[in-house]
């Protein structure tokens, strides 16, 4: 049992973490099997070999949907779902402040100007009321952020959508079989949007998948060509001709066979993260100065990482002195997750998405100023993140609880 004082291993004390977290190997034979298969193909171009091609099958199933698209990373599928909703020169595109860079570069490379909604505190996704809040006539799309495993309130995002004739493309890099109200994220908006890039749910290195929701097949031509150059390469037939700009996104067969191997341990790498992140939950959830990450009734969490908020006002420590001792105790974390929130970055302080030009921001004058999204911006400030891994043990997770429990107790106000 612990007492509310035991010494912390910071100051001398027995620490409470003495055994390896669990580790594994990601990938295997099955993997192997199939790069070996893609190379004996003679091709490695996704038109030509059946690598891809099985990978966005198996995706399609999995995700319940008739068309996917599959890309370079999970930034190139955000470029190419903006694209292929038509977002371009002068419009707004509302997303989220806390998020990977990736969710901003293809707004800025249409030339469309990010705009920032402010945050839930308790989900760290975005508020439907700020949302609706930001909306101009210039505005054309929302990039909706499920961040890190955690649906964002689709009901509402989409209701305000549909009422402002916007595009919704959901950014689901991190999250990965993610539910909200039973449906899983990425297939609710217009697209949704997945990476496999090394540090997700599943890696084929790099690489991304773009899902087209509304099912029909123009929209899936025109997602199609914006990840290959325009291209429109169906069967056995090639359309060149170019009416306006799209990258070369293309996914090689490596990636598509790694991919193959990789969407067959999806769920049991969601399973288990899920479980071990609720499982964090139900053992902090209760400590006086923490707040647990919250996952609204009825919706499926799959933890690309947890983070908690300390409630300084209930501790006699700083965040730093927490995740310290909490280091010291032999629990892995982090204070916060990126350092400040992301249009305090010098491209938007500065409004300098390309070398000696404040295209495209002059064209709106907008500015990005402090105390913007206030949530956001205080989520950063409080919060404590913990790595979550399939291979950890329950033994590590209790550990993790046990050394939160410690530290929180420790640094209780009475
Ligand atoms: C929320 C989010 N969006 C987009 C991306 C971009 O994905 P990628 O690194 O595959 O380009 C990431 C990756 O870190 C992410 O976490």
């Amino acid at each position: 049992m612990l007492t509310n004082r035991e010494p912390l291993a910071i100051h001398g004390g027995s620490k409470v973490k003495t055994t390896p977290f669990g580790t594994g190997k990601r990938f295997g034979f099955e993997e192997v099997t199939e790069l070996v298969e893609a190379l004996n193909q003679n091709t490695l171009f996704y038109h030509f070999g059946g690598k891809v091609k099985q990978f966005l099958q198996s995706f399609n199933d999995i995700y319940g949907v008739r068309y996917s698209v599959a890309t370079s990373s999970g930034t190139a599928a955000i470029h190419v779902a903006l694209g292929a909703a038509g977002v371009s020169v002068g419009d707004e595109v509302i997303t989220s402040p806390i998020t990977d860079q990736g969710t901003l570069i293809g707004i800025l490379y249409q030339n469309a100007i990010p705009v920032f909604a402010d945050l839930n505190p308790h989900t760290y996704n975005m508020d439907p009321q700020s949302i609706e809040a930001r909306i101009t006539e210039r505005t054309k799309a929302i990039v909706v952020v499920h961040l890190a495993g955690n649906a964002a309130d689709m009901d509402p995002i989409m209701e305000i959508a549909r009422r402002h004739n916007l595009k919704v493309i959901e950014d689901c890099a991190q999250s990965y079989l993610t539910k909200y109200k039973g449906r899983l994220v990425g297939t609710i908006g217009d697209y949704g949007c997945f990476s496999t890039n090394d540090f997700k749910h599943i890696s084929t290195g790099d690489g991304g998948v773009v899902t087209v929701n509304s099912g029909e097949e123009a929209d899936y031509h025109v997602t199609h060509a914006f990840a290959d150059k325009n291209y429109q390469r169906f069967g056995s037939s090639v359309q060149r001709d170019l009416h306006y700009l799209a990258p070369n996104y293309r996914m090689t067969e490596l990636q598509g066979a790694v991919g193959i191997a990789q969407l067959k341990k999806l769920h049991g790498i969601c399973e288990r993260r899920r479980q071990y992140g609720d499982r964090i939950t139900a053992g902090i959830g209760r400590l006086p100065g923490i707040q647990a990450h919250h996952v609204e009734p009825g919706n499926e969490c799959t933890y690309w990482f947890y983070m908690f908020r300390l409630n300084l006002d209930e501790l006699t420590c700083t965040r730093t002195e927490f995740c310290k001792a909490l280091e010291a105790e032999g629990i892995p974390n982090m204070e916060g997750y990126i350092p400040d929130v992301v249009y305090m970055q010098p491209l938007f302080q500065k409004r300098t998405a390309y070398p000696n030009s404040h295209y495209p921001f002059e064209l709106t004058g907008i500015t990005y100023e402090r105390g913007l999204c206030p949530n956001a911006e205080s989520i950063l400030q409080t919060a404590v993140r913990l790595p979550v891994n399939e291979f950890y043990t329950e033994k590590d997770i209790d550990d993790m609880i046990a050394g939160i429990r410690k530290v929180a107790s420790f640094y209780e106000k009475r």
